[in-house]
């Protein structure tokens, strides 16, 4: 039998993703076992979850440490391998209208959680990083220092929608509201954007008339708990391959995509 993967998780809230995982862990679905649950948010139910499982567990309190930077910031500074050109070069989260100076602040702060939480990770080796709901973007210094081989990403997420429709915080709700016939979740490979990584699955359910904000969220966690641990499944089968392919448009514009190929 082929050995497990280890699999890290990062969540904000609830956790019913990360119990999904949890459980098809346990049960065998997935070839890996989690080998630590860890949060921006120390009131994250999610955590509770993982302990109850006997699954190591850690805190980084986002909200404390950009609070703590604001009100002293000569008092702070990034960490020493962090390079702020390196990080605007890289990052696609904010257009390059955004004024430079936030864009900086707001690197730095994050650069800063994101140090104490690679500091957390060090200890506990994973194959797989999986965000559970973990609703903080990640900056090109935290990917960087998780993904070292473009070939071999090793951060999925899920999302709330169907991509590259409604990214961001609020997917089933942006999703109803602009009033679509259907609806769904994403699973996707991180890179430097938001919610704008290589897709690795969907599930998509239909909107009725009668359908409301909260069925629709409803409707769409249901898939969400098929289609995460079946998306790591594949990826501790080692069936997940990326590749990039050239696209020539009607234009004659070539353009570059980083896709997902599953090997069956
Ligand atoms: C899920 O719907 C997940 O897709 C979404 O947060 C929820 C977490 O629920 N994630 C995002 O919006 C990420 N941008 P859970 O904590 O019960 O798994």
């Amino acid at each position: 039998m082929s050995r497990k993967i280890r699999i890290g998780a990062l969540i904000s809230g609830g956790g019913t993703n990360l119990q999904a995982i949890i459980d098809a862990c346990e049960s065998g679905k997935i070839a890996g076992e989690m080998v630590f649950v860890g949060s921006d948010n120390p009131t994250a139910k999610g955590l509770e979850r993982a302990a109850r499982h006997g699954i190591p567990t850690f805190t980084v309190d986002y909200k404390a440490i950009a609070a703590k930077v604001r009100e002293a910031p000569e008092k702070v500074s990034p960490p020493a391998d962090f390079d702020i050109n390196d990080v605007l070069l890289k990052q696609s989260l904010f257009s390059s209208h955004f004024d430079t100076e936030k864009m900086k602040a707001f690197m730095v702060i994050r650069a800063m959680a994101e140090d104490r939480m690679l500091e957390e990770m060090k200890a506990r080796p994973f194959d797989l990083l999986v965000l559970a709901g973990f609703m903080k973007t990640l900056t090109p210094y935290f990917i960087d220092r998780v993904n070292t081989d473009p070939y071999d990403p090793r951060i999925m997420n899920i999302h709330p929608a169907l991509l590259p429709a409604f990214p961001g915080l609020d997917g089933y709700g942006d999703t109803f509201r602009y009033g679509c016939k259907v609806g769904g979740c994403t699973v996707h490979f991180i890179d430097y954007g938001e919610d704008s990584g290589p897709i690795i699955g969907q599930r998509a359910f239909s909107i009725e008339k009668d359908d409301t904000e909260d069925t629709v969220k409803k409707k769409g966690l249901q898939l969400e708990w098929e289609l995460y641990p079946e998306c790591i499944r594949m990826f501790a089968l080692g069936l997940i391959k990326i590749e990039k392919k050239s696209h020539t448009l009607k234009n004659g514009k070539i353009i570059e995509r980083t896709v997902v190929r599953i090997e069956k």
